[in-house]
């Protein structure tokens, strides 16, 4: 516009037909012409002119009154031509006749007087003036074009930048197999993060095959605004599209599936299958910002972490089977052992569950508690090779049997040390006859010379000896066992440690008791009970 007002040429839109858009520029004096008939006239000429000619041409339209034509294409079709209007040597404001009917007498006035002193074109140079400003014309649509693409590029280089550093992110959170609830949260809250979406949740599939607490759990992250019953109560919607899904891909579901406007337009719902596997779903909806639309780099992020996910649990299944059954093992060979004496039957699990309680109350980390629980279930695993006769026998043990007693804790060690997954656990076993002022077995530790694992089993183990009928004394009374531990505590027991121990709740102890108590009866009429 610039280019051309500095060559003495104003701007018009007109259509192909020559009739009059709008003002281009900015000159008011100009609106006088809209309207006028005689310079219609001029104007629907050129425009016929034009029309025949391939590259339209600057055109004498009256006298002294040169159009300028730049054509506007879009797909290569002229759709408007902005017009150059040039004044000559020669033009006078009395061809123009009486003012246009939208342009009162002053107007026209003013009109006249400005083209009097107006700047006036060459007719000689207009044709390179006009191909100069068609190249400008063109350098500057070839550069708006250009940029766009550079935008584009720009827009789709961040795009896929941001879903690979989600997904980045997001594998770096697949860790923990143990603890896979902390696991999810965490994705969930990355992809929350991470989109433009207001809500984002994850849903484990209710199988039987998951660690109980995360059978169905449902884990969300959004924003304050959102209510959450509004997308929990689609779960089920959820759940039946993705049944429906091409083997992990992410399916978008809309008003006409049956999503509220609260929760959409758009919901993203991504299974977490692999060959026709469900193990959950991962969903998201409400995104904010210009686009409404879910884009195929969000589904893209989405289908990727369902598939991360996917062999995440899958490893969380093989993990929570593997410990199943290895607990389940571990339990079976004490329980074995211990029923080589009527009055010890469930005593290492008892001791296990004992020693965790004790860990929990003293503020260990929950990993720290279940080695514990497993140290606990393993302490008297040395038994095995000590005769049955002296572990069952009634009154007082001979010297060379109490050595033999004796012995439990270093062949319990001996037995477990080449076992890789419970090489943390031989200190609790090697030391749990150790005591606090050094009169234990089978090293004299004292104090914290003794692993903390071992001081515990310590604790659990006597009083759960204390509790239960053994074969050469009658049970103890809760209160009266409870007075000895606190008694002895600082001499055999770390006193800190006893003081805790006494506060524990031993409901679920006392229930377990029960129930081995039960156990023993059912299997009273048997040989080997007797
Ligand atoms: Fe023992």
């Amino acid at each position: 516009v610039q280019r051309c007002e500095e060559a003495g040429l104003w701007l018009w839109r007109v259509n192909p037909e020559g009739g009059f858009e709008h003002s281009v520029s900015a000159l008011r004096e100009l609106d006088c012409l809209s309207g006028n008939d005689w310079f219609h006239a001029c104007l629907g000429g050129a425009a016929d002119r034009w029309a025949g000619e391939k590259t339209p041409r600057p055109i004498e339209a009256g006298p002294g009154l040169w159009l300028v034509p730049f054509p506007i294409l879009q797909r290569r079709r002229c759709v408007a031509y902005v017009v150059g209007i040039g004044f000559a040597p020669g033009f006078e404001s009395g061809f123009l006749g009486s003012p246009g009917s939208d342009c009162h007498s002053e107007a026209f006035a003013q009109f006249r007087s400005w083209i009097e002193s107006a700047p006036r074109v060459c007719p000689e140079s207009l044709a390179t003036v006009h191909a100069l400003l068609l190249g400008t014309l063109e350098d500057h649509t070839r550069g708006e074009v250009r940029d766009e693409t550079v935008a584009g590029f720009t827009d789709q280089l961040t795009d896929a930048y941001e879903t690979i550093h989600s997904l980045y992110s997001i594998g770096r959170l697949l860790g923990d197999v143990a603890r896979p609830e902390r696991v999810l949260a965490d994705i969930t809250t990355r992809l929350y993060e991470t989109t433009a979406f207001r809500w984002v949740l994850t849903r484990v599939a209710s199988d039987a095959r998951f660690p109980e607490g995360l059978q169905g759990q449902l884990i969300a992250s959004n924003d304050d605004t959102i209510v959450l019953d509004d997308y929990r109560d689609h779960i089920a919607l959820f759940e039946e599209a993705s049944i429906d899904a091409n083997d992990g891909k992410c399916i978008l579901l809309e008003a006409e599936d049956g999503i509220p406007e609260a929760i959409g337009p758009q919901v993203a719902v991504q299974p977490i299958m692999r060959g026709g596997e469900i193990l959950g779903l991962i969903a998201a909806g409400l995104k904010s910002g210009e686009d409404h639309q879910i884009s195929s780099y969000e589904t893209l992020l989405f289908e990727a972490t369902g598939g991360y996910v996917f062999s995440f649990l899958k490893n969380v299944l093989l993990y929570h089977d593997q410990r199943v059954t290895f607990l389940g093992t571990l339990r079976a060979l004490t329980a074995a052992i211990d029923a080589k004496d009527r009055y010890t039957r469930g005593h290492s699990e008892r001791v296990a569950m004992l020693s965790a309680a004790l860990a929990r109350e003293v503020g260990m980390r929950p990993d720290e508690c279940e080695r514990i629980h497993i140290a606990g279930l393993v302490h008297d695993v040395g038994k095995i090779g000590v005769a049955e006769g002296v572990l069952t026998k009634p009154g007082r043990l001979t010297d060379e049997e109490f050595e033999k007693v004796r012995a439990h804790p270093e062949i319990g060690y001996r037995i477990l040390r080449d076992i890789p997954s419970l090489r943390d656990v031989l200190p609790g076993v090697m030391h749990h006859h150790e005591r606090w002022d050094g009169r234990g077995y089978p090293h004299g530790l004292s104090g914290e010379q003794i692993p903390l694992m071992a001081r515990i089993i310590a604790l659990a183990d006597t009083f759960d000896a204390m509790s239960s009928t053994r074969s050469y004394r009658p049970a103890m009374p809760r209160d009266l066992v409870l007075q000895e531990i606190e008694r002895c505590a600082g001499q055999q027991f770390e006193a800190q440690l006893a003081t805790a121990f006494v506060k524990l709740d031993f409901s679920a102890y006392d229930q377990r008791v029960r129930e081995h108590h039960d156990q023993e009866l059912d299997l009273g009429d048997l040989p080997s009970a007797a």
